[in-house]
């Protein structure tokens, strides 16, 4: 409901101040005069992630219902075809381009091309970065998702009541290094937990803090567990027991149990699973909630990321500016990018139905009610 009333708020901001007017029923006909107004790219970094796949078919649905005529490429993760695809629209004439990048610095040479053409840039959900061809950024604020993440381990390991006596001992996971995002998850989640780190309540018994040193490369999930095996293996013999994880994403959260559950956790005696969180609340997270093994995660609803794209672009593409932006927080080392931040909002067994099942983000049958 929240996130549902954000969108119609981004909406109206951003068509406030644009002299935009709807006429009563002016709704449909107005779709129907932009029937064919334009090909809009899209590119999104890969279609083995749930959340890229739900991202790529709202912004294509909603462009479609307004006229818009849609190239909508993934790019399988891998930087030489991203920048393929985005050469590709550009030839072809895109007017818009919708971009979530895999490398946020690797597509200096696609935007300045994009430049040139006087095609205008948004970047999506992930900020492109060391470029001063990008024009706006929609995404979630993701220093507030971090925060989240903290907030899920102060919650689900009970911090407030630890004590440097029995510290809750925790291991710490962070995103991709070359993905901005990974910062301000990091860094949010990072500051909350940090009282708790400094009174010694909270402690890593591997030393393993650095976003540097526990980032992991392209989000990939089997890198992660590999990784959390090794930390099990090295850190946690006799009798330490790992008490939570900080997790930045979904897929890494499951791996990380696995690795656990390897090693007796969730069914041995004195080692229930860790306290994990996680975010983009996957299906198969979702049912791991459920079945009381993830204890929490991050949903930041594509539809409503989708939803404030779509009215970025028919703005632009009526040739108007947008307003209401936040023009403070996202440098991107070379300009400050206008930016369009949504709320996330945390995902445990006690809300999920409300907020996952009943705004329809998954059915029922999906999670497998
Ligand atoms: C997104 C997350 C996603 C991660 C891995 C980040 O940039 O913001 O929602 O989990 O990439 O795809």
């Amino acid at each position: 409901m929240k996130c549902m009333h954000r969108v119609l708020m981004t909406a109206l901001v951003l068509l406030a101040g644009t002299g935009t007017v709807f006429a009563s029923g002016g709704g449909q006909s107005q779709s129907q005069s932009r029937a064919g107004k334009g090909l809009i790219g899209v590119v999104m970094p890969t279609r083995s992630e749930e959340r890229w796949i739900k991202d790529g078919n709202a912004v294509k649905e909603g462009l479609e219902k307004l006229g818009y005529t849609v190239d909508l490429q993934y790019s399988d993760d891998d930087i030489p075809t991203q920048s393929r695809q985005i050469d590709d629209m550009i030839t072809k004439g895109v007017k818009v381009l919708v971009i979530a990048s895999i490398d946020g610095s690797a597509l200096s040479n696609q935007l300045a091309n994009a430049a040139a053409a006087k095609i205008p840039v948004i970047s999506y959900d992930r900020l492109l970065m060391q470029s001063p061809n990008v024009d706006y950024y929609v995404s979630f604020d993701n220093y507030k998702v971090g925060g989240q993440m903290g907030d899920i381990l102060i919650t689900g390991l009970k911090l407030d009541q630890a004590t440097a006596a029995k510290p809750v001992i925790v291991e710490l996971f962070a995103g991709s290094p070359d993905d901005n995002n990974s910062v301000g998850f990091y860094q949010g989640a990072m500051d909350k937990l940090k009282p708790y780190f400094d009174k010694g309540a909270l402690t890593v018994p591997s030393g393993q803090i650095d976003r540097a040193v526990i980032g992991t490369l392209r989000w990939d999930a089997a890198e992660a567990q590999k990784r959390m095996e090794n930390l099990l293996s090295a850190y946690y013999s006799g009798d330490v027991v790992l008490n939570g994880i900080l997790s930045p994403y979904d897929p890494i959260s499951l791996s990380c149990l696995e690795a656990c559950k390897a090693v007796g956790y969730g069914s041995a005696p004195g080692k229930p699973l860790p306290i994990v969180g996680g975010q983009d609340c996957i299906v198969a997270s979702c049912k791991s909630i459920l079945a009381g093994e993830q204890y929490a995660t991050v949903l930041k609803d594509t539809r409503s990321l989708g939803a404030a794209t779509v009215t970025l672009v028919d703005t632009l593409m009526q040739g108007k500016t947008p307003t209401g932006l936040d023009t403070k927080s996202y440098n991107n080392g070379v300009k400050i990018v206008p930016s369009l931040l949504l709320d996330s909002v945390i995902v445990t067994k006690d809300n999920l139905k409300a907020a996952v099942l009943d705004t329809g983000y998954h059915s029922a049958a999906e999670l497998g009610l």
